[in-house]
C-alpha cells in the first residue's frame, strides 16, 4: 500500500458529508458525517481514507515524505463548491450600486442601457489578457475564502466572437488555476443592443450559430439562459436549452429571480441540472423541481446586494424535498462577492437554513449542481482531496461569525494551496 502523500490530522470536527451518490434531501441535509477527532489521508490528488484518526493513521501511517497538517482541533470540511458565478468580466459596476442605494431598481438601470449591457460593452472592448488577469484575481479571492471548485459562465459577450473569447479565458483559468472550473455558455443572458428589435433573431443566432460553435470547440459543459420577464421568455428559453441539450450541454437556468416566470417548471420539464435564483418560484414550480430532481441553486447574496428583503423560499423547498444548493452569483452587477462564507451566513440568517443545511448546500449539493458530485463536495475514499481547515472548532461558527475570513488553510487535489 502506498504511503500517504498528505495527512490532515487532529480535526476537532471532521465533516465528511459522506453518503450515497446524489444530493442530500430534506432531513438528510442535516447529516454532515461528523467525526470527532478525525483525519484524512491522500495519495496524489485523491483521498484514500477519511474518518476517526486512529483508523486512518493505522491504515495509512505517514512516511518521512508525507506532508502532515495538524488541524489542532479545528473544523475540517470539504472544499466549498460555488456552482454559479459570472467570474470573467472586464469592469466592476459600483456606480450602479450607488444608484441602487439611492433608489433606482436593477431593471430601471438595465432599461437605461446599464446592467448586463454595460458589461457587454466593456467585455467586447477588453483584451483576453486583461480578462484573464482579472479572472485570475477573482479566482484567487475565491480560493482564499475556501472555494475549490467553481462554475464560471460567459454571457457578457452576446456575439459569437466575444462569447468564444470569454470561454477561452475560462478554459485558460481552468487549466492554470488551482480551482477546478466548470464552464457554462450563457449566450442568452440578455439581448445585445444590436438585436433588441429582433429578439427572435437573436435567439436563432444563439441556437443555430453560437451553440454549435461553442460545443464543437469543447468550450462549455453547460448552457444557461436568463428566463425572466423582459428578458428571455419561457419559449425562447426552451429553444435555447433544447439546442444545448442536442449538442451535449447540460441545462441550467436563471429562473424566477424577479417574477414567477415559469422558469422552475421549465427546468423540471427539460431535466435541467439546476435552476438558480428561484426567489419568486411558484408552489407548483417548487413541487416540479422536487419531482424531477433538479438542484435549486439559491443566491442570497444577490437578494442582499439588490437591496431586496424577500429571499428565496429555502425552507419550503427543503420541506418539499428539493435538493438545495448555494452559490455566490459572483458578478459585477448584482452580487460582487467571491466569498461562499458570507453566503453561508446569509443562508442561515435570511433563508433560515441551519448551519448544517447550509454546509451541505455549499458542498455536496453544490457539487451536484455542476454534475461533479462523484468527484468533489464530500470527503470520501476516491474523491479529490479538496478540503478546508477552518479557524473555528465548531462548524456552527462558520455562518455565525460573519464578515471575516475564517479559512486557515485550503488543500486542493492533495496540495496545500492557500
Ligand atoms: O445572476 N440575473 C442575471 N444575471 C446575473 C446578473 C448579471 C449582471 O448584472 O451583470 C445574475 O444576477
Ligand atoms: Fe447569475
Amino acid at each position: 500500500m502506498a504511503a500517504p502523500d498528505l495527512i490532515v490530522q487532529n480535526a476537532g470536527e471532521l465533516l465528511t458529508l459522506g453518503g450515497p451518490p446524489g444530493p442530500r434531501l430534506g432531513a438528510g441535509m442535516r447529516e454532515l458525517g461528523l467525526v470527532t477527532g478525525g483525519a484524512v489521508a491522500a495519495v496524489g490528488e485523491r483521498i484514500v481514507a477519511a474518518g476517526p484518526e486512529g483508523e486512518v493513521l493505522s491504515a495509512f501511517p505517514p512516511s518521512a515524505d508525507t506532508v502532515v497538517l495538524d488541524a489542532a482541533g479545528a473544523v475540517v470540511t470539504p472544499g466549498l463548491v460555488d456552482p454559479h458565478t459570472h467570474a470573467v468580466f472586464a469592469r466592476t459596476r459600483e456606480g450602479e450600486f450607488a444608484l441602487r442605494v439611492e433608489g433606482k431598481s436593477y431593471e430601471e438601470i438595465a432599461e437605461a442601457g446599464g446592467g448586463i449591457r454595460s458589461s457587454v460593452r466593456s467585455l467586447r472592448a477588453a483584451s483576453s489578457d486583461d480578462l484573464l488577469a482579472r479572472g485570475r484575481a477573482t479566482l484567487d479571492a475565491m480560493l482564499a475564502h475556501g472555494t475549490t471548485t467553481a462554475e464560471v459562465k460567459s454571457g457578457y459577450g452576446l456575439e459569437l466572437e466575444a462569447e468564444v473569447k470569454t470561454l477561452e479565458v475560462v478554459r485558460e483559468l481552468a487549466k492554470t488555476h488551482a480551482i477546478d472550473v466548470a464552464p457554462t455558455f450563457l449566450g442568452a443572458h440578455e439581448f445585445p443592443d444590436e438585436w433588441r428589435d429582433d429578439r427572435d433573431g437573436y435567439v436563432s443566432l444563439v441556437v443555430d450559430t453560437m451553440m454549435p460553435a461553442v460545443a464543437a470547440a469543447g468550450l462549455a459543459r453547460f448552457c444557461d439562459v436568463f428566463c425572466e420577464e423582459g428578458v428571455f421568455t419561457v419559449d425562447q428559453s426552451r429553444a435555447v436549452l433544447e439546442a444545448g441539450l442536442r449538442v451535449g450541454l447540460g441545462a441550467k437556468l436563471h429562473a424566477d429571480e424577479l417574477h414567477a416566470s415559469g422558469g422552475a417548471e421549465l427546468a423540471a420539464e427539460l431535466g435541467a441540472v439546476s435552476a438558480d435564483h428561484l426567489v419568486c418560484a411558484s408552489d407548483e414550480g417548487i413541487r416540479a423541481l422536487a419531482r424531477s430532481g433538479v438542484v435549486a441553486v439559491l443566491l442570497p447574496g444577490t437578494t442582499l446586494s439588490l437591496g431586496k428583503t424577500a429571499f428565496a423560499p429555502a425552507r419550503k423547498m427543503i420541506d418539499e424535498g428539493v435538493a438545495v444548493a448555494l452559490a455566490t452569483d459572483c458578478n459585477p452587477g448584482s452580487s460582487m462577492t467571491e466569498s461562499m462564507q458570507i453566503i453561508l451566513s446569509l443562508a442561515s440568517m435570511m433563508l433560515r437554513m441551519t448551519p448544517a443545511e447550509a454546509m451541505t448546500a455549499a458542498t455536496v449539493n453544490a457539487a451536484c449542481a455542476v454534475a461533479l458530485g462523484d468527484e468533489v463536495g464530500s470527503l470520501g475514499v476516491g474523491k479529490l482531496c479538496d478540503l478546508v481547515i477552518w479557524e473555528v472548532d465548531d462548524h456552527r461558527a462558520i455562518p455565525y461569525h460573519y464578515g471575516v475570513n475564517l479559512v486557515r488553510a485550503v488543500v486542493k487535489r492533495g496540495r496545500v494551496v492557500s
